[in-house]
């Protein structure tokens, strides 16, 4: 996959260029320090920002205001709109979608001080990240969400059990998001099978499915994993940061 680090921009001429064919990955530090931290707070649109103080926890708010805000940045820059008047629906089951434009798909994901933003012309998307971190209860969440072969899988390699389960967790999570399901339907009731090349899916049960899926992996920070679902083939993935 490339990797285009893009520096924050600052007029649409030097905006990217999403071209058919290709999907970007952007990275976006939810830290309130950061530098774009302010900019992401003035993208928000007055609904948004009248949510903010309703997380109770200080890490849920930043990363909300920092994710809601590259959204609308981002969208801005691909669409030629005005951040705060960027218009965004969510599906039945809460999947986010551009109101502006449909032939601009998106999907994100947070995690730890970090969120990814996904972004295609021609392809479906779904996206997960997940900063790996101790789970105490790491028996019972592989016991509950997974099948025996995965569980097998998860379990052969103790070294490599909490990267397997996070690896896992994150294909899940992010077929889950492409077909717009999101928690709706019970990971247990997927199954992928998979190895160091490549991700399969191997049955679904409670949705009729009949999308081809495409599953990548992709790296941003040493201690997260992260997946990318898309039903478009041959797609080209190319990583940038804001
Ligand atoms: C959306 C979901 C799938 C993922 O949530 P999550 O991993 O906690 O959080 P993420 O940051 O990765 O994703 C949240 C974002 O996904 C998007 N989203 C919400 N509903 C969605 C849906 N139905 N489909 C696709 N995307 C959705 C939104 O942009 C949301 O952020 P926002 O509400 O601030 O705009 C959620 O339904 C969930 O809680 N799943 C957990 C279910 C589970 O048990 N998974 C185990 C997998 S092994």
């Amino acid at each position: 996959m490339a990797n285009n680090k893009v520096a924050a921009w600052k007029n649409l001429e030097d905006f990217p260029t999403l071209s058919h064919g290709e999907i970007h990955i952007w990275q976006v530090s939810t830290d309130n320090t950061a530098t774009n931290f302010v900019d992401y707070t003035g993208a928000l649109s007055e609904a948004e920002l009248s949510k903010v103080h309703f997380f109770e926890s200080k890490h849920a708010r930043n990363s909300y205001v920092a994710s809601q805000g590259a959204l609308r940045q981002l969208l801005s820059g691909y669409l030629g709109i005005s951040p705060k008047l960027v218009n965004i629906g969510r599906q039945k089951k809460g999947k986010p979608y551009s109101l502006d434009y449909e032939g601009l798909y998106f999907n994100l994901s947070n995690s730890g001080n970090l969120a990814v933003i996904a972004f295609s012309r021609d392809s479906e998307l779904g996206i997960d990240i997940e900063q790996m971190r101790h789970l105490p209860d790491l028996d019972e969440m592989i016991h509950t969400n997974f099948t025996s072969s995965e569980i097998k899988f998860i379990n052969t390699k103790p070294e490599e059990r909490l990267r397997r389960f996070f690896r896992f967790w994150t294909v899940k999570e992010s077929y889950l998001k492409a077909i717009g399901e999101g928690m709706r339907l019970a990971p247990e009731n997927i199954e992928f099978s998979m190895d160091n090349e490549s991700i399969r899916l191997l049955s679904v049960k409670g949705v009729s499915e009949q999308e081809d899926w495409h599953f990548k992996e992709f790296s941003i920070l040493a201690d997260y994993v992260g997946t990318l679902t898309y039903d478009k083939a041959n797609s080209i993935l190319m990583q940038m940061e804001l």
